[in-house]
């Protein structure tokens, strides 16, 4: 007999005899109803147990969580809710679940408490459905890239340069942390460490990409991202994925094109072969909204805001601009903002790119043309010689979703930049190559995936969109 997963049995158009099924328990009504779940879909399938045919000891282990083999005749439903069920002959527990002790019972729980249950939080539909629509964008990314020409690399993850030069970065060694070998200064002698020199988890593999940019033309790396920060938000991990497409003798507004063609692609492909969690993930944000104030609620709906990025342009505004449009601000004027936007120069904070995003533009917007000193070091120079070619593409509840910039091409510009910073010549020295051989203008950028996870499922905190979040003081799991 020919096991089905509960996706295969229910896009059925005909019924069947003998089917065999293999999923967990979600519900089992009335000694008679069986809501079976493998994860292969948002719905369950009805098993209908004639309980007169099955040993009562039996039936006592069908409960909440537990295993299940079932086989029997697909059927057309005679009840509401769906089209097929089975009408269930055999019944093999193939893993008990303890009633009393599972923490997911079949009643609305928090996501904290799913959070601290995350190994089992998938067997949610919240959690399943946003899973799948991850799992499905990750896989629209190198569609697309491939379908674009791009080649996938993979940037090491251990690395010995700050690529961000933040300094938020892990160290990485093999030295006895009670009885480190010294220098003679009395510093930590990294020499004799397993690399024997210091090392760091990566804060991004673009530097790396940059090199591969330079030969293969259009290349992407799609990985792990670690940052030290210290950043207890909503929107902070400090470990997330990122996808940095690098690309050769492409200018910032090739980058802005390329940024802007890519997210509406990724957000269309979910649109199309999403639709069953999309629509779940819908309704779970509608229901969420409506416990809120009025003033606090989203105008639009899940799959609405998706639309609207796919189908509209995204706004291209300048620093400069976006530093009048806040200054004079309703929230500024009336000191609403935590940070006061003051002068030309300021960093953005998340409450600015929102308020220009959701109340200003209401549309994603991509800025461009930031002040050199908020900036990394690799950044293009502009003629004014005060700002670099830098772009952040902000999306509605979520605020800076892409990082990216048009690099510094030129050897004796980057050299100076890495002066005042204080960058050595020699970590950098294969970089600084590519500025000496065949040196090109070229650009790329960085989109926090988890971030567009968020945005397209309506999760509004980001550890609910990674299987086992590392945040600080937390790396359960
Ligand atoms: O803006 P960032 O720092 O840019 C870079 O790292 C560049 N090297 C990328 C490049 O040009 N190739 O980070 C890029 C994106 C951000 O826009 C944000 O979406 C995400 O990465 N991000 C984070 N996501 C989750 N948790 C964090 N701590 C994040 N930090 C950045
Ligand atoms: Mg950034």
């Amino acid at each position: 007999m020919n096991t089905k997963t509960v996706s295969e049995l229910l896009t059925q158009d005909v019924t069947l005899q003998q089917v065999s099924v293999k999923g967990w328990v979600r519900t089992f009504r009335a000694n008679r109803f069986i809501a079976l779940n493998d994860g292969s879909t948002i719905n369950n399938i009805q098993c209908v147990v004639d309980f007169e045919n099955f040993d009562e000891a039996l039936l006592k282990r069908i409960t909440t969580g537990a295993a299940l083999h079932i086989s029997g005749d697909l059927v057309e439903s005679q009840g509401k809710g769906q089209k097929v069920e089975i009408v269930v002959s055999t019944i093999e527990v193939l893993g008990d679940s303890d009633a009393e002790t599972y923490p997911i019972q079949p009643k609305k729980h928090s996501f904290e408490f799913l959070r601290e249950n995350a190994h089992l939080r998938t067997r949610t539909n919240t959690f399943s459905a946003v899973m799948r629509v991850k799992s499905s964008l990750s896989f629209a990314i190198h569609k697309y890239f491939t379908e674009n020409g791009f080649y996938n690399m993979h940037t090491p993850i251990i690395t010995g340069s700050d690529a961000e030069g933040a300094g938020e970065m892990f160290r990485i060694s093999s030295l006895d942390p009670k009885n480190p070998p010294l220098t003679d200064e009395g510093d930590i002698d990294y020499s004799q460490d397993f690399f024997g020199k210091e090392t760091n988890l990566t804060v991004s593999g673009q530097l790396e990409a940059e090199t591969y940019a330079m030969s293969l033309g259009k290349v992407y790396t799609f990985g792990p991202t670690f940052r030290a920060e210290n950043s207890n938000t909503s929107r902070h991990l400090a470990e997330f994925w990122m996808v940095e497409p690098e690309v050769a003798f492409m200018d910032l507004a090739g980058n802005m094109d390329l940024a802007e063609d890519f997210m509406k692609s990724v957000i269309s492909y979910v649109l199309e072969h999403n639709k069953e969690d999309l629509e779940f993930l819908d309704e779970r944000l509608f229901n969420e909204e409506k416990s809120k104030p009025q003033a606090q609620r989203s105008e639009m709906r899940l799959t609405e805001k998706l639309k609207f990025v796919t189908d509209n342009n995204f706004k291209r505004v300048s620093y400069t601009e976006a530093i009048d449009i806040l200054r004079n601000s309703k929230p500024n004027k009336k000191k609403k903002f935590k940070y006061l936007i003051n002068e030309w120069g300021a960093d953005l904070q998340s409450e600015h790119e929102r308020f220009l995003v959701e109340k200003h533009f209401k549309c994603p917007v991509i800025l461009f043309d930031y002040p050199a000193n908020i900036k990394a070091f690799y950044m293009r120079l502009n003629d004014d010689e005060k700002t670099v070619r830098a772009m952040d593409v902000l999306f509605p509840g979520i605020g800076e979703i892409v990082g990216g910039s048009q690099r510094e091409e030129r050897l004796e510009v980057l050299k100076e930049k890495m002066a005042e910073l204080d960058i050595p010549e020699e970590e950098l020295w294969w970089y600084l190559d590519l500025r000496k051989y065949g040196t090109a203008v070229h650009s790329g950028f960085g989109l926090g995936f988890e971030r567009l996870v968020m945005f397209a499922t309506g999760m509004s905190n980001i550890r609910d969109v990674i299987p086992y979040p590392r945040t600080p003081q937390n790396a359960e799991f």
